[in-house]
């Protein structure tokens, strides 16, 4: 190594090393933290149907690729809203980032920004949204959890306007807190919910929407929409982004997984508003099969808190780095240069090879000594 490095640069080297498969970070991550915060982070609601139905629906669709057209020069980036990316990844919100990296939303802000790719903060963090905005440039947006009224609302949007951020969102799959019977089973207290204010969530409906579209420029996201009749009263209020999500299994159960429900709210929303998707990515296949059925962007939540646990901020990138090089060359083999030469007619339906889970995208985990 040149003496000219910086202690960043070395850092990212070693991980570079030590990290060469997405599955080494998870691994990492289960190494590093608690029974009770990894049950906390891997678990769904009850029967966990949904959160296995996330990876079910991905891995029920295969691919129909194209040969024989010059793929030396692959280019993942694109726009969205706007915003140049590397990889049109977002980092989700994960309301209690603390637990995975004592930096938190600064850790992950950092990543973002480093790597080249967007960053949603949940109002569930202690650090404040302003530090987490310092602690890089790029596309990023603030997300709230409503525990007050219209002034605790406002109060949040100015404070986000006021340090930059680029967009705003209501998380709307949470009329309540679900039962989490990992959590329930190890008596596992969660630190950061405290606090009253739940039912100003549970109140939440349209007009709240249209009350926001009066009053501010600021784009809105609407996070966890499920089916295509929401998808369309969103729309019609001028919802900048519709985001398709279950809250990763974490909210209702015996709901569809994500990538099924993909289709219909495309058409539903008919590039009248961008597109995002979470639930269960956790490969460069993932991303593209989204991307192809109609998706602007693709969440991740778990993936970025077994980054965060691995390797903070740097583990993270890490995360990134291998999940653009999976999807380079997802894209190349399919035959397609850039997003733009990907559509439905490259995707078809296949029978899942393995059961789902939580931890089905990484098979070789199953050869290690643990539970997951
Ligand atoms: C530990 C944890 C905390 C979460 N906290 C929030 C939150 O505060 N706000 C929110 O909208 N979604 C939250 N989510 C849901 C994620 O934003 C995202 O929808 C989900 O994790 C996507 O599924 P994936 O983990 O399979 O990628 C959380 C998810 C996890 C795993």
């Amino acid at each position: 190594m040149s003496g000219g490095e910086t202690q960043e640069q070395r850092r990212a080297q070693d991980l570079r090393l030590r990290f060469q498969a997405l599955h080494e970070i998870v691994h990492a991550a289960r190494e590093k933290l608690n029974r009770n915060t990894w049950d906390y982070l891997i678990g769904g609601t009850e029967t966990e149907t949904t959160l296995k139905r996330n990876r079910a629906s991905l891995d029920a669709v295969a691919f129909r690729p194209r040969v024989l057209r010059d793929m030396r020069k692959v280019d993942v980036g694109a726009t969205v809203m706007g915003h140049k990316m590397r990889l049109p990844i977002c980092l989700a919100p994960i309301g209690s980032l603390e637990s995975f990296d004592d930096e938190g939303g600064v850790a992950a802000m950092r990543a973002a920004s480093e790597f080249g790719c967007a960053l949603m903060l949940s109002s569930v963090s202690t650090i404040p949204l302003e530090d987490v905005a310092k602690a890089g440039e790029g596309f990023k947006i603030a997300m709230l959890y409503k525990r007050g009224d219209d002034a605790f609302l406002d109060a949040y949007v100015e404070r986000a306007v006021a340090a930059g951020y680029d967009a705003f969102c209501l998380t709307v799959d949470s009329a309540n807190y679900s039962r989490r019977e990992r959590d329930i089973a190890n008596r596992f207290v969660k630190p950061w919910r405290t606090g009253g204010g739940a039912d100003w969530q549970a109140a939440l409906n349209w007009t709240d929407i249209e009350r926001y579209k009066k009053r501010y420029d600021l784009p809105i996201v609407l996070k966890g929409i499920a089916t295509k009749e929401d998808a369309h009263i969103a729309v019609e209020h001028g919802v900048d982004m519709v985001y398709v999500s279950n809250h990763g299994g974490r909210q209702l159960d015996h709901g569809l997984g994500a990538m099924q429900v993909l289709p219909e709210v495309v058409e539903a929303v008919a590039g009248r508003a961008a597109v995002a998707i979470d639930g269960g990515f956790s490969r460069g296949t993932d991303i593209v099969k989204a991307i192809a059925m109609g998706a602007d962007l693709v969440g991740v939540g778990r993936m970025l808190c077994y980054g965060l646990a691995a390797g903070g901020s740097a583990g993270v990138v890490r995360m990134l780095e291998l999940l653009e090089e999976e999807t380079t060359l997802a894209l190349g083999l399919l035959g397609a240069t850039s997003y733009a030469g990907i559509n439905p007619s490259m995707l078809t339906n296949a029978a899942p090879v393995d059961p789902p889970h939580v931890m089905s995208a990484f098979p070789l985990l199953r050869r290690r000594d643990h539970t997951y």
